[in-house]
Order: structure tokens, then sequence, then C-alpha cells
């Protein structure tokens, strides 16, 4: 038996608030069941939660720096949904460190803490989600969230742009690597949108600057996002397996 287009068992890493709150939302409101994880905000995560429509859902704390509090996020998930046919790998650190400002010793950690969170996280909850599709037999999705700055650069936040092409570049191994299994490997590189995160720049006198990256002046949405993360995660996308979505509002164009 393939992949359903609803009911499915959903992992949403990061879904606390943001893009991560959205998507979870996304796929509740798509009659899927949905394990919504949350690294320290317990109460932002109770909200998303109690805000998703259906039932089943779950809630599930844990630090996915530690690769046995992935382990244990995992198998939470997978325990209390039975089973996981969706991972949305969205959690991720983004501290600013450019180079000629930051001390040796915090840069360093600043690396350390977006290779830990950004990449490794994502490689460990892609084997533990992958794991238990390839055994369930039912095939699968993993989206990885992205970001357009592994294109453009980020020469604020050198540590999360590397990783986040290092996050494109793992997409692309799995999905030749599961497409055997029938679990599809897929990941969106978003430019800016609207989140909580971001909500200080995009109100101060920085904001008129970033709308203005996007000839239709504005940020995206995290719906606008989610969506796209939505249609990636359902059976018509397969054909999209290997695939990197560039969702920034013509704000940079790859070839
Ligand atoms: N906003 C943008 O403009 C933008 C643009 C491109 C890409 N993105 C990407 O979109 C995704 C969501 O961004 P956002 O703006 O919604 O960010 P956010 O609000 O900061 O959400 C990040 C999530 O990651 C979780 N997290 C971080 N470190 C963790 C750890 N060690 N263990 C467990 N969970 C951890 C956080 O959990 P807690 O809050 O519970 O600690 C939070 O739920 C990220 O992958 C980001 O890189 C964002």
């Amino acid at each position: 038996m393939g992949l359903s287009s609803t009911g499915r068992r959903v992992l949403v890493s990061g879904a606390s608030r943001g893009l991560g709150r959205a998507v979870a939302r996304a796929f509740a409101a798509n009659g899927d069941r949905v394990a919504v994880h949350f690294g320290s905000r317990a109460e932002e995560a109770r909200a998303t939660f109690d805000s998703l429509a259906g039932g089943g859902h779950a809630l599930t704390g844990g630090d996915l720096a530690d690769p046995a509090g992935a382990a244990a996020v995992v198998d939470a998930a997978a325990g209390a949904l039975g089973g996981i046919d969706v991972l949305v790998n969205n959690a991720a650190v983004n501290v600013r460190h450019p180079l000629p400002d930051t001390p040796y010793e915090e840069w360093v950690a600043v690396w350390q803490q977006h290779v830990a969170v950004n990449l490794l996280a994502t490689a460990n909850l892609s084997h533990l989600a992958a794991r238990r599709m390839i055994d369930g037999g039912g095939g699968g999705r993993i989206v990885n969230v992205g970001s357009r700055g592994a294109f453009r650069g980020e020469p604020d936040h050198p540590a999360y742009g590397a990783t986040k092409a290092a996050v494109h570049a793992l997409g692309q191994s799995l999905a030749v690597s599961l497409a055997p299994y029938g679990i599809g490997v897929v990941s969106v590189a978003p430019g800016f949108f609207a989140t909580e995160r971001v909500s200080a720049r995009l109100d101060g006198p920085e904001g008129a600057v970033i709308r203005a990256q996007s000839p239709f002046d504005r940020v995206a949405t995290p719906e606008e996002v989610a969506a796209a993360v939505l249609w990636l995660a359902s059976p018509a996308a397969e054909w999209a397996s290997g695939t990197i979505l560039d969702l920034n509002g013509a704000s940079y164009l790859r070839s």
C-alpha cells in the first residue's frame, strides 16, 4: 500500500511557533494526524496543538541537538501516532555571527550549534523516521526546510547558510537512496517569511529593505510556505523527489 493523501501520521519538528506551527495546522486541516514537536517553548507548542483541526494529534518535546533526544522524539511521535508517514525537518537555529565581529571562541560555539541542530538533527531525524517508513512498507515523505541563504550566501549568518546548503545536499542524497522504498525526499528554500523570530527585523528600519528584496515588495507568510510543504508531502508529488523548491517571490533566481 502506498502513501495516502490524508490520514497520514506526520512529525513536524520545531512546531512551537512560526513555520512549524503553520505546517502542523496545514496537515491537520488536510485530515492528517500531527506530532507537534518543540524544543524549549512548551507553552507555545501547546497553543499549536490546541489550534489543530481534527483529532488524534500528539505533543512531544526534546532537544534535537542531542542524538538521544532526537531518538526519544521519534519514539514518542511514532508511539503516539502509531507510526510516521511524513517527517518535516523544520527545526533550526539562526544566530548572528559575522566573522569580523565574532571572537574565535564564540565563532566555534555558534558553528557547533548550527551543525548540531540544522544539519545533524535533520540527518538523525531522517534516519529514525525513514527506518520506520521502510519497515512499515507504505512509503513516505521527508520534507526539509532549507533556505534561500544556501544559494546567495549569509554574510551575517555564515553557519546558517552553510548548514542549509548541507541540508539541501542531504535531501538530494536521501531522495536517491530512499526512492526504492517509495519515500520521496525534498527541500524547500524559502526567502524571508514573517514569523515571530524575524518580526523585530521586519518591523524595524531594515523591514522596508527586506520587503524590497522581492519585486512583490513583501515577504511571504508562513502559510504560503506551509502550502508548498503540504503539497510536496502528497502522493501526487512523488516525481518532485530530489528537488529543492525555491519559495522567494522572485527575490533570488538561480540557474
Ligand atoms: N523566517 C524566515 O524568514 C525563514 C527563511 C528561510 C528559512 N527559514 C527556516 O524555516 C524554519 C522555521 O523558521 P521560523 O522562523 O519559524 O523559526 P523559529 O520560530 O525560531 O522556529 C524554530 C523551531 O526550531 C526549534 N528548535 C530550535 N533549536 C532546537 C533544538 N536544539 N531542539 C529542538 N527544537 C529546536 C524551536 O523550538 P523551541 O522554540 O520550542 O525552542 C522552534 O520551534 C527554520 O528551518 C528556518 O531556518 C526561515
